[in-house]
């Protein structure tokens, strides 16, 4: 295989560790309005990146116009892109739990 499209080597599991815990201060001391911002940003990406799939299922129903090297990449490609998918929706559920703790979760669980 060419080099050029060997490098889908990365593993979701190391990059974003399941469980990865983000502490509520984070959340709590961003500025006004970034964490809003920033899970409507992931909640777009999440749906994008999900895509992949069908643009995959599209080419594959067209295989035979397509060259052996473009589906070797194409295969690389949409395994890479179901991981971002996989890591942005994992980043977007940390997100949508840190703003329900800005909104009062943090003052419920404190509570005796
Ligand atoms: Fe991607």
């Amino acid at each position: 295989m060419s080099p050029r499209i060997s490098q889908n080597q990365w593993d979701l599991d190391q990059v974003l560790p399941l469980g990865q815990p983000i502490e509520p201060q984070y959340f709590c001391t961003a500025p006004p309005g970034t964490v809003e911002n920033f899970r409507k940003l992931l909640s777009r990406d999440v749906f994008s990146e999900a895509d992949a799939q069908v643009l995959y299922d599209y080419l594959m129903d067209r295989q035979g116009d397509l060259s052996p090297e473009f589906l070797r990449m194409l295969g690389l490609w949409r395994s890479d892109e179901l991981k971002h998918y996989e890591a942005l929706r994992a980043g977007f559920t940390i997100v949508s739990h840190g703003l329900g703790l800005m909104n009062g979760s943090v003052v419920s669980r404190s509570r005796p």
